[in-house]
């Protein structure tokens, strides 16, 4: 297992926060301008919980989540831009799936389970390859990458990100409540904050950057600015 608190060797720039931010349409969007790798963990837990409920893996069960998520058979395949990725749980087609409410919410209950999260270090680890990556979740700039050079902590209002993941679950084709959102989210955002383990906390040294009032390209360009900083 790679020590924890170790520098990175590839570059990497983390982006924590809560659901609806805008991390993972930033970080794709990032990692895409600067010709890198991404890493959107939040599937990672997403995919587990999916894959419990299909193996019938109780969520109190926690040696038989851990285990679960030890030998996870998920594949993430990019399209040729790396602005599409498909992902495959045991050779299906997930991609939509994993998105559903339903999905967030069971990812953010196996999520608190300490055993669950010890199983997808490595594997999240092991994205950081050159020329660099944008790692998008709660604990990447405090947990699995705390050397990376750039750490980033995303935030917007309760009602700005509900209202974001409304419009993004229409979009999709799914069923989507605006109320039910809002309770939904205030809801994972109280559990992901409060666990024990690998609560969402603002990293040392990360900039934290209240997107609100923000457009996706003004973020895109703000962390762009900070990368050039940093790494001039
Ligand atoms: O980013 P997301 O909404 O896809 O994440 C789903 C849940 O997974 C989130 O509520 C908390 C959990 N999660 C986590 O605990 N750690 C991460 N690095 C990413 C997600």
């Amino acid at each position: 297992m790679a020590e924890r608190g170790i520098k990175n060797e590839v570059d990497v720039i983390t982006i924590d926060g809560p659901s609806g931010s805008g991390k993972g349409t930033i970080s794709r969007l990032l990692a895409n301008r600067l010709g890198w790798h991404f890493l959107d963990s939040g599937a990672l837990y997403r995919l587990v919980g999916l894959a419990a409920t299909r193996h019938a893996i109780k969520f109190n069960d926690t040696s038989g989540l851990a285990t679960l998520a030890a030998h996870l058979d998920v594949e993430f395949v990019s399209d040729e831009d790396g602005m599409e990725t498909k992902i495959y749980l045991e050779g299906e087609e997930v991609t939509n799936t994993i998105r559903s409410e339903e999905c967030g919410d069971d990812a953010s209950k196996i999520a608190a389970v300490q055993a669950v999260r010890d199983s997808l270090f490595e594997r999240q680890r092991a994205f950081s390859v050159a020329p660099g990556l944008v790692a998008d979740g709660r604990d990447m700039g405090t947990v699995i990458f705390p050397g990376a050079r750039l750490k980033v902590f995303l935030t917007a209002s309760l009602e700005e990100r509900a209202t974001r993941r409304y419009k993004q679950l229409k979009e999709k084709g799914l069923n989507a409540n605006l109320s039910a959102l809002l309770e939904e989210l205030s809801g994972r955002d109280e559990r992901d904050r409060n666990r024990s383990s690998s609560p969402l906390v603002v990293a040392d040294g990360a900039v934290t950057i209240d997107t609100s009032s923000m457009g996706i390209d003004e973020v895109v360009e703000k962390v762009s600015d900070l990368w050039q900083q940093v790494s001039a």
